[in-house]
């Protein structure tokens, strides 16, 4: 069995099955295949209804996102975020046009300043789309995804399913045109989810990512049949799943504050309902940023540089802070402070 600690949780086949759990998080009724089908969707209902040109996407930003966007005829105008992950609402005003859209994005299951940014929405006529790939939807009093006019997740990057994404709609004159269409997995779904068992095969593991090829989304797909009936059946242990991934969290937090890494500046957001899809910090060069990436998998351990930018993005003028920015796994699935035995003089020799 590959005990690589993944950023994504990995799948056993009882996952799909059986489930021990308190069952208290409540999915809506619309599921996609994942994120960037729900934001598909999502572009499709509005523009049905509205004339819009222009969609504000934030600069720190994935390729996906941009796949999701990429079939309508908006011009993407990318805007700068704070240090914090939140939005810099003074300076976006001067600039944003009423009559456009606005990607919000909850980094790593950071809360963005949505006070700010709905006080914003009341003065211009814009809406606004909740990106909350990066953990889940209203966990208790976290409150996510929950404060767009519609939003979005990725449930797949946080409990155990091969596909699925939830859209949310909290603006009730947007009307999603929605029926289940049943779908088997996918080989690449297949493959990836169960790389676990798949880690001596190389020749799998040099397929598993690509689906993650740049292709722009032109048609409605949704989550598999087992992981939508899974997701349907809505018993997965949050708690427990929302605590392992806080706990985790703050390890890296500690582990990591005597290195050669520079940490962002939303301490204070981290309260005990965060629910975080990675550990997120940044090198200051390329070579550092390696080092750590060559140090994760001699320790087993899956650290990935983020984000995979669109092409769109000029990344000279952006901060530095997001240039190299590292991903350090969360995943509930394992007791990280447990596995790398954890002690003073382990630290100090990294
Ligand atoms: C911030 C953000 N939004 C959207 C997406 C798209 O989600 P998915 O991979 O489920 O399509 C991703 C990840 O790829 C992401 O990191």
């Amino acid at each position: 069995m590959n005990r690589k600690i993944t950023i994504q949780p990995k799948l056993k086949l009882s996952d799909l099955f059986i489930r021990i759990s308190d069952g208290e998080y409540k999915f809506s009724d619309y599921i996609f295949k994942s994120g960037r089908y729900s934001l598909f969707c999502i572009l499709k209902t509005i523009l049905r209804s509205k004339n819009i040109k222009k969609i504000y996407v934030p600069n720190f930003i994935c390729d996906e996102v941009i796949q999701g966007i990429g079939s309508f005829n908006l011009e993407i105008i990318y805007y700068d975020i704070r240090e914090d992950f939140s939005l810099d609402t003074i300076s976006l005003k001067k600039t944003l046009c009423s009559k456009s859209l606005l990607v919000v994005v909850n980094y790593f299951g950071i809360r963005s300043n949505w006070e700010e940014i709905n006080e914003m929405k009341n003065e211009l006529d814009i809406t606004v789309i909740e990106d909350n790939c990066h953990s889940l939807t209203n966990y208790k009093n976290y409150k996510l995804g929950i404060n767009g006019d519609l939003s979005f997740n990725s449930i797949r990057k946080i409990i155990p399913v091969l596909s699925g994404s939830e859209l949310l709609v909290m603006n009730k004159k947007y009307l999603v045109d929605y029926t289940y269409q049943k779908r088997l997995p996918t080989l690449n779904e297949t493959i990836y989810y169960f790389r676990r068992y798949l880690y001596f095969l190389n020749a799998f593991k040099n397929n598993i990512r690509v689906e993650n090829k740049y292709h722009k989304i032109n048609k409605i797909s949704h989550a598999d049949i087992l992981s939508y009936r899974a997701i349907k059946m809505n018993k997965y242990p949050m708690r427990h799943i929302q605590q392992r991934r806080l706990s985790n969290f703050r390890f890296w937090h500690s582990y990591l504050s005597d290195k050669k890494l520079s940490f962002f500046e939303f301490n204070e957001k981290v309260q005990d309902e965060f629910l975080p899809y990675a550990f997120p910090c940044y090198a200051n060069n390329r070579d550092t940023a390696d080092k750590w990436i060559k140090w994760g998998s001699q320790n087993n351990i899956s650290i990935i540089k983020w984000p995979k930018f669109p092409s769109g993005i000029n990344q000279k003028t952006m901060k530095s802070c997001f240039k190299n920015v590292l991903l350090f796994p969360v995943n509930h699935q394992f007791e990280i402070i447990k596995i790398l035995n954890y002690n003073k003089t382990e630290l100090d020799k990294t």
